[in-house]
């Protein structure tokens, strides 16, 4: 693949006189991560970022000209007058073809290998010295080791035990908004906004008639104001009307659960979308009276997309793209806010003859989920997280949208891997996958085959 072909970073550089002028070229976005995969395959990842002198070169003269280590810099150099030039870079063995004659131009590509301070010069005799020369530099590549992975990932068994039978009463609720640094997947790291640090945010459990007392805090060191608006309540904003709260503020208010089911709950201060985006979301079990019947296992699980600047895979902190939130065009799609946060981090594990209940739901904010758990058939689901109607059996994949739960139960018969996916399966190739590890003996007359290795079920 012709590398010079792609536009990854471009400028120009024009003649006027004897000085080199440079000018920023919109960079394409869209055809670079078309070609992302072939770049991954290359090992050239991380090219994609932007140069940042690009964007304040215009009108300099022999402006200094940035790039990151790795990334491939294609330049124009346009003749803005009559007389012969060209443009070395000594350092990266580039020299482009002599342009003669006003409107000439030529385009040069070159991969930044070395990080380090170097210089461009137009090689025709003299004008170097009359002042056609200037700066490149390339700024060197993050190491792996600087990235501080701290896992926000919320493990799919931290959740409280059953209710069960009790009469209804007043539940506090305590929940801290905190804007934290962490792991989005290996050797990337995202500015997540959370409930207690963790995505998604504690499950709350609560039972049918009993009153909430929600305090919401925001953590001192927010940049932002948070808030939260549960589906569970009844309401203006679900509380999010009266739970705006400032950094460093705190403040709280009662609802009663009316109706049970398992509900959404996230932050709801503008831009939503973007709170939400960002990994405020979870979850509210409200109890039908006598509870749920007992399983052996229960779990938390929740689906999200992340927007962030950088595109799947790179390494490096990203940040937050507002553009790719407004356009819908996630760079990660993640069960429990990271890639691997189910699989290598915490996976979900049971024996044979277990029954497990998967609470599962969707912060989004946009794209519905069909989930489905790989090898195995839902005995039961509650359907969109409503209790208050039988449940309905033999489901094999489940339409969950964005602010929307279900509830799901299954009993495990034949040991190994099970895959949970939203089976919109290109997701998985953005990060969303999780495993319900099971240990046990065969069970062959359910299921009788030799599992391939790594196939797992
Ligand atoms: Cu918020
Ligand atoms: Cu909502």
């Amino acid at each position: 693949m012709a590398l010079s072909a792609h536009r990854i970073s471009n400028a120009n550089i024009y003649l006027d006189g004897a000085d080199f002028f440079g000018k920023a070229e919109e960079i394409d976005l869209g055809s670079v991560k078309a070609v992302m995969s072939d770049f991954q395959g290359l090992g050239m990842i991380g090219l994609i970022e932007l140069p940042d002198g690009f964007d304040k070169i215009e009108g300099k003269i022999n402006p200094v000209l940035t790039a990151s280590e790795g990334q491939v810099v294609q330049l124009t150099l346009i003749n803005g007058e009559g007389a012969e030039h060209d443009i070395v870079f000594p350092d990266q063995d580039t020299k482009s073809p002599r342009v003669t004659g006003k409107g000439a131009s030529t385009t040069i590509a070159f991969r930044a290998t070395k990080s380090g301070d170097f210089t461009y010069f137009c090689s025709v005799p003299g004008h170097r010295l009359a002042g056609m020369e200037g700066q490149f530099i390339v700024t060197p590549r993050p190491s792996p080791q600087t990235v501080v992975e701290a896992d926000i990932s919320r493990e799919p068994g931290d959740l409280p035990p059953p209710i069960g039978k009790r009469d209804p009463q007043t539940v506090r609720v305590d929940l801290l908004s905190v804007e934290v640094e962490g792991r989005l997947a290996e050797g990337t790291t995202f500015g997540y906004w959370t409930f207690n640090g963790k995505v998604p945010g504690p499950f709350i459990r609560v039972r049918v008639g009993d009153t909430v007392d929600i305090h919401l805090k925001n953590s001192a060191d927010s940049a932002m104001i948070h808030s939260v608006d549960f589906h569970a309540a009844t309401g203006p904003g679900g509380g999010a009307a009266a739970l705006q709260v400032d950094p460093g503020g705190e403040k709280s208010m009662t609802w009663k659960a009316l109706v049970p089911g398992l509900f959404v709950y996230h932050c709801a201060t503008p831009m939503v979308a973007e709170h939400i985006a960002n990994g405020m979301y979870g979850l509210i079990l409200v109890e039908p009276e006598g509870g749920l019947p007992h399983v052996d296992h229960e779990f938390y699980v929740m689906q999200g997309e992340i927007y962030s600047d950088i595109v799947f895979g790179q390494h490096g902190s990203a940040e937050f793209s507002v553009d790719k939130l407004l356009n819908e065009r996630p760079e990660y799609f993640v069960f429990n806010g990271s890639v691997g946060a189910l699989t290598k981090l915490h996976p979900l594990e049971a024996k044979v003859g277990d029954t497990v209940r998967i609470f599962f739901g969707v912060g989004g904010p946009n794209y519905t989920s069909s989930f489905h758990v790989i090898g195995e058939i839902f005995d039961k689901v509650y359907n969109l997280g409503g209790m208050t109607t039988p449940p309905i059996e033999g489901i094999q994949t489940l339409s969950v949208p964005p602010g929307g739960a279900v509830i799901t139960e299954f009993k495990l018969d034949v040991p190994g891997n099970y895959t949970l996916v939203d089976h919109a399966l290109a997701r998985m190739e953005r990060g969303l996958l999780g495993v319900l590890h099971v240990e046990g003996s065969k069970n062959p007359e359910i299921y009788n085959g030799e599992v391939m290795p790594g196939m797992g079920h």
